[in-house]
């Protein structure tokens, strides 16, 4: 028996069929060796989820069951009778599913390079679903950023409730597309919280990271059906590139440096208060250097000023004294 079994762990390393399933604490290594799949607790969690990190635990990229945590290590991976991928808890109970509808043939999944977990036609190939088309907090390498002009459909990351609970905060991030002008916005909950410079065909301006020659720029573009996809690829030379979206509200480049073998977040969104979408509001100007860090325009004050000495500042300011035209037109309206 546990000849058979040790047998069967190493010949297909990186295969789940539904009679080769992986359980906790085992992990699946990809096929380029470089991610691993598996069941993990955050720090100061003691739920168990299924994710995908890359060398190391603290960076997962991804994870299965974010809302439905396993409460003990009876959780198992594997292909369902359906011919989805699940998670089941101890109670064989579904709590996760790739959901994928009316599945015919019989199916395998594989866990490929750059951290891609895919569900296939076990005699076709043919992917049904793949884990990289679905992100959660992390954008990697090949992630097809699609997006509809017509229906406004589009893949949208959502950040983490907490370093310790990877279920859906309140920090969101997606491209917008208006007026042929591509950018990236992050909210929190349903207010801008911040936004990249317009795409400009190949990277996204005021992400300088983007510009410096590791970064190969993104591919794609209309697709010619309303569609617009792009994506990166990883760089010659570089073994790891990520972006992710912190439970801060932060989005953050890490990156593998291999000459220091260390992770390094080389950029991130918000580099001070400053870079938070309208925090001063209308006429007022920010300085990370200056306390508060917002002040009126010449001849403007605080709209509201108890919100205003509260530190909160998206109210803006006003004139103190109105306008030569604005009084003239206020004296003829009300003549
Ligand atoms: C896996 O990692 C090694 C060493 O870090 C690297 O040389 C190789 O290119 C990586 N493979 C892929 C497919 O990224
Ligand atoms: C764990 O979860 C299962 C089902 O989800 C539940 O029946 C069980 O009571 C839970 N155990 C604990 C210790 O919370
Ligand atoms: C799968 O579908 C069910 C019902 O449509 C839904 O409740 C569930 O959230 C879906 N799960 C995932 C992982 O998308
Ligand atoms: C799936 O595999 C089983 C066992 O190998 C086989 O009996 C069955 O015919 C297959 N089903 C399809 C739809 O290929
Ligand atoms: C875990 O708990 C310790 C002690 O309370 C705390 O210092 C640390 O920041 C926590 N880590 C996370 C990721 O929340
Ligand atoms: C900040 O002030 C504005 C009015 O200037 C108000 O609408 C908003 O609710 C305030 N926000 C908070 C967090 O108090
Ligand atoms: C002018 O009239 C507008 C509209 O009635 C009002 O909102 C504004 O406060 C007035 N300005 C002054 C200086 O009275």
């Amino acid at each position: 028996m546990l000849f058979l079994y040790l047998l069967q762990v190493s010949i297909a390393l990186d295969t789940i069929t539904s009679s080769q399933f992986i359980k906790d604490p085992d992990t699946l290594l990809s096929k380029d060796g470089n991610y691993s799949l598996g069941f993990f607790s955050p720090e100061n969690s003691t739920n168990r989820y299924v994710g995908i990190w890359w060398k190391s635990r603290s960076t997962n990229v991804w994870v299965a069951n974010r809302n439905k945590p396993l409460n003990d290590s009876n959780g198992i991976v594997k292909i369902f009778e359906d011919g989805n991928l699940v998670v089941l808890n101890g109670q064989k109970q579904v709590i996760w599913s790739s959901n994928v509808s009316n599945i015919a043939s019989n199916t395998t999944s594989q866990f490929l390079d750059f951290g891609n977990l895919v569900l296939m036609e076990s005699t076709t190939g043919n992917i049904l679903w793949q884990s990289i088309q679905h992100p959660l907090d992390t954008l990697l390498p090949g992630t097809k950023l699609s997006m509809s002009k017509r229906t406004g459909e589009k893949i949208i990351l959502g950040s983490w409730k907490s370093p310790s609970d990877p279920s859906v905060g309140s920090f969101s991030a997606s491209f917008v597309e208006s007026r042929n002008i591509i950018q990236v916005f992050i909210w929190n909950e349903n207010q801008p919280y911040w936004r990249s410079g317009p795409y400009n065909g190949r990277v996204l301006t005021r992400i300088d990271t983007m510009t410096a020659t590791y970064f190969k720029g993104f591919e794609g573009g209309d697709d010619g059906n309303g569609n617009i996809i792009i994506y990166y690829t990883i760089p010659d030379g570089l073994d790891f590139l990520i972006y992710n979206l912190n439970s801060q509200g932060n989005l953050d480049e890490t990156l593998w440096d291999d000459k220091k073998k260390e992770l390094q977040v080389t950029w991130t969104s918000r580099k001070s208060d400053c870079d938070v979408y309208g925090i001063c509001g209308a006429f007022a100007s920010c300085s990370s250097l200056s306390i508060p860090i917002c002040s009126c325009l010449k001849g403007f004050e605080p709209r509201n000023i108890q919100e205003w000495n509260r530190n909160n500042w998206t109210g803006g300011c006003v004139r103190r004294t109105p306008l030569q035209c604005e009084r003239v037109i206020n004296k003829t309206t009300t003549t």
